[in-house]
């Protein structure tokens, strides 16, 4: 459906930027601070480097936080790192690292910054890993603790929280984000399901001692297309649609396990033990608000269940399959991007009003954007044109998803600053500011504002999309 005029962006809509702690800290064993599963990770491609000094945001936060006021975001939504505020994962206290989160949130304050405070993004305490990781309840036990400590130490800084980034990203690709997450898949889904409890108990903690603060879950979701207008297509989409995105927000929102995604594990006898009580913990819970990621849209087809169902080339948003459910199949209306992610705005519209109508909750997009080879010219800047389309496009969507009705607070594309990517390296960029190193040589990691941070910072100051006549709308 088109629209005569598109509705404006509401008063005080978040327009922010995002990031996690393990792509952009470094000080990876500063200050007391414990290894992560993220540190202990070894299996990366050959040229690609590790997480260990990331972009030095640890040491530059201050500079950091300068810059993104310069940019004018309303909200910066970063993560925690678990292990640099308990080193063991549930052990003592590093009061350094509190003291680090502390400040940062103070400069953010101090900005006019809204932080918005993910707990857990990818780096469970590598402590806790050997002791079994999510496949353990007393994992789950440690993250409520963990939140607990978040809660009381940081509470009064940070208005909105965030539990788990992108769950379902770590159950379905466990081994190529490095999460941990490994296993039999009987073992993955039980971890899932600890995961999930654990959510349920954060979220009512945190209604407990912070009333005044809002919290929500951050999967990634996104829209999934039929292959063809085929029934059996159709329904392929339906189940991969059930196990990718409504398993995580159901039990979330509504605290019981999707039916469809349920039969799948059923099927397949993966469905987790209920210990007495999860049920409850499970029902009791209730997000203020649902954040979500995303990147593209997905296409599949029906399984042919001969063995080949599963292709070996995918990641987080390219479809790999299930065996005897789904396929991924390739979108033919849709551009790729340098890394073979296809790139679907209206796909973005689609899914923010796929999660609206199911839940009717104000949703916050906590990630979407673009990633690329940027080069940094002679004269310090990057031409990255093809960010700003690619934001430009998804920001018009959500203009018509608000003119659809959906209640959206705010924008929070991937990423504020250059960042390692999860498995492609520092080569593969996101931000507004250029980070400059390179995979094994960090040179002096100066910081250079790219042409979206300008682009950007006009559309915060004017709370709408600056005219820019050279790019189509994506429609
Ligand atoms: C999301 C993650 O899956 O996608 C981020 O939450 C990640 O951590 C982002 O960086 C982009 O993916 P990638 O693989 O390009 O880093």
């Amino acid at each position: 459906m088109d629209y005569r005029e598109l509705a404006p962006f509401p008063d005080g809509f978040l327009w922010g930027a995002s990031t996690s702690a393990y792509q952009t800290e470094g000080g990876w064993d500063a200050d007391g601070k414990g290894p992560s599963v993220i540190d202990a990770r070894t299996d990366f491609p050959e040229g690609t480097t590790d997480y260990r000094d990331g972009v030095d945001h640890y040491h530059r936060f201050r500079d950091d936080v300068a810059l993104f006021a310069e940019l004018g975001l309303k909200a910066y939504r970063f993560s925690v790192s678990w292990s640099r505020v308990i080193p063991d994962g549930d052990g003592e206290v590093n009061p350094a690292g509190i003291r680090f989160y502390r400040e940062l949130l103070t400069e953010l304050r101090h900005a006019g910054i809204t932080p918005v405070v993910t707990l857990y993004h990818f780096d469970l305490p590598q402590a806790l890993q050997e002791k079994g990781g999510w496949s353990s309840r007393a994992t789950a036990d440690a993250f409520v603790r963990y939140a607990r400590v978040l809660f009381e130490e940081l509470g009064d800084l940070a208005p909105y929280w965030l539990t788990i980034n992108e769950q379902n990203m770590m159950i379905m690709l466990g081994a190529m984000l490095g999460s941990g997450t490994t296993g039999d898949r009987r073992d993955i889904w039980q971890q899932n399901h600890h995961m999930l409890v654990a959510q349920a108990e954060v979220m009512a903690l945190a209604h407990e001692l912070l009333p005044e603060a809002k919290i929500g879950p951050a999967p990634n979701i996104a829209c999934v297309y039929p292959a063809t207008p085929h029934p059996f297509d159709v329904i392929a989409a339906a189940d991969f649609t059930a196990i990718r995105n409504w398993l995580y927000l159901d039990v979330a929102v509504k605290g019981v396990y999707n039916p469809t995604a349920w039969a799948f594990l059923v099927e397949r006898g993966w469905q987790p033990e209920f210990a007495e009580g999860d049920a409850e913990k499970l029902a009791a819970a209730k997000p203020d608000f649902i954040a979500f990621n995303y990147y593209t849209s997905h296409t599949v087809a029906a399984p042919k269940g001969d063995g080949t169902d599963i292709r070996d080339n995918g990641d987080q948003h390219i479809v790999l399959g299930e065996e005897g459910v789904y396929r991924g199949a390739d979108n033919p209306n849709l551009p790729r991007n340098q890394f073979n992610w296809e790139i679907d705005p209206v796909g973005f519209r689609t899914t923010f009003r796929e999660i609206y109508d199911r839940y009717r909750l104000p949703l916050l997009v906590t990630e979407n954007g673009l990633g690329a080879f940027d080069e940094l010219t002679a004269d310090g800047r990057v031409h990255d044109d093809y960010r700003i389309e690619y934001l430009e496009q998804h920001i018009r969507q959500i203009q018509y998803a608000i003119t659809d009705g959906v209640e959206v607070m705010g924008y929070c594309p991937w990423s504020a600053i250059d960042l390692i990517s999860t498995h492609q390296g520092i080569r593969k960029r996101y931000g507004f500011i250029y980070v400059d190193r390179d995979e094994f040589d960090l040179k002096q990691l100066a910081r250079h504002r790219k042409d979206s941070f300008f682009w950007y910072q006009e559309l915060i100051r004017g709370n709408a999309l600056p005219e820019r006549a050279s790019v189509a709308e994506g429609r």
